[in-house]
């Protein structure tokens, strides 16, 4: 049957919803942009547009991969964060708009640390060390990057793979230069040898680790659990097993003063906090609150 945007939509639509997918009317709308190679306003003002056979067949083989669970991302490669596109595979955490509040925490403790001149002196800031661990896509480390553009970025993932998608998302932002791609378990190849570019100490370390408790896979979207790496999920058995680590790290890597900004799991603000009073390095340390209240990020300064 011959379809045109707007017929086609409203049947995808359908089909979307009918399988429960969430928000189907979006998703319907990204994979017929995807399909098309057309943007929003383009599908919006051409609701008459014929589309030709082929288009047709290749929009609905999406769809039907939408309607059994594969996330709009990996069908279309992409997803938005910071105002940035980064290429996403199944290799990668889809990046959530809630990490973007550990940006915005970073930027926010480095205060004129951040920024490329010194207000007081005109002189240029003195060069800031960041390592990003677990980049996954390279969202953080990428969009530090262009936040920062004094900065150098160490960006550490177990993940080749990941490591590989991230590599792409610095030279598709331009910041391949100042972004260093390192595979290692959190960051022991920093502590085992220091690399040229990037002696130790740090001045802000940032992670998302991968923070899902084993038992609470049942809980996870099917998106989630049967589409995304399950070594960007889960943590351990209660999910912040990785924490302890990485903060003995971190203490051991970060300069006195310097900072570390963690992402949490919905319910381990309570927990991530108590190893902070048994590692004794740490002062000021903050929790802040995502849009949906939930504890979110966490901020601790090395003394
Ligand atoms: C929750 S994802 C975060 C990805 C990305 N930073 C983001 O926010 O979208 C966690 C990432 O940590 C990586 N990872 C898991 N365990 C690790 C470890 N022990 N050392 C280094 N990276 C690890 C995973 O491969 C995954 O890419």
């Amino acid at each position: 049957m011959p379809r045109d945007v707007r017929t086609a939509l409203k049947e995808a639509m359908a089909r979307l919803r009918a399988a429960n997918v969430p928000s189907h009317t979006l998703a319907a709308e990204l994979l017929l942009m995807y399909a098309l190679d057309r943007d929003r306003t383009w599908l919006f003002t051409n609701p008459e547009f014929p589309l030709d056979p082929g288009a047709v067949v290749a929009y609905f083989a999406l769809v039907a991969r939408r309607a059994a669970g594969e996330p709009t991302q990996y069908l279309t490669g992409k997803q938005e964060f910071w105002g940035l596109e980064f290429e996403v595979t199944p290799a990668v955490l889809i990046p959530r708009p809630e990490t973007e509040h550990l940006i915005e925490v970073a930027l926010e403790r480095l205060g004129p640390r951040g920024l490329k001149i010194d207000m007081a002196t005109g002189a240029p800031s003195p060069r800031l060390r960041i390592a990003d661990v677990g980049t996954g896509s390279g969202c953080l480390a990428v969009a530090l990057a262009r936040e920062l553009p004094h900065a150098e970025i160490i960006a550490t993932d177990i993940s080749a793979a990941a490591l590989d998608v991230a590599r792409r998302n610095a030279a598709r932002h331009a910041v391949a230069d100042r972004v260093h791609f390192l595979e290692t378990n959190l960051l022991e190849a920093l502590l085992v040898s220091p690399l040229g570019p990037h002696p130790s100490p740090l001045d802000v370390i940032v992670s998302n680790p991968p923070y899902v408790a084993r038992n609470e896979a049942a809980t996870l979207a099917r998106e989630v659990r049967d589409h995304e790496p399950h070594a960007a999920l889960f943590g351990g058995p209660t999910g912040v097993e990785i924490y302890s680590r990485l903060i003995e790290q971190a203490g051991a890597l970060l300069r006195v003063g310097g900072i570390l900004v963690l992402e949490l799991g919905y319910n381990s603000a309570d927990e991530v906090r108590k190893i902070f009073r048994v590692q004794p390095r740490w002062a000021n340390v903050s929790v802040t609150n995502d849009l949906a209240g939930i504890p979110r990020v966490l901020a601790a300064a090395r003394i």
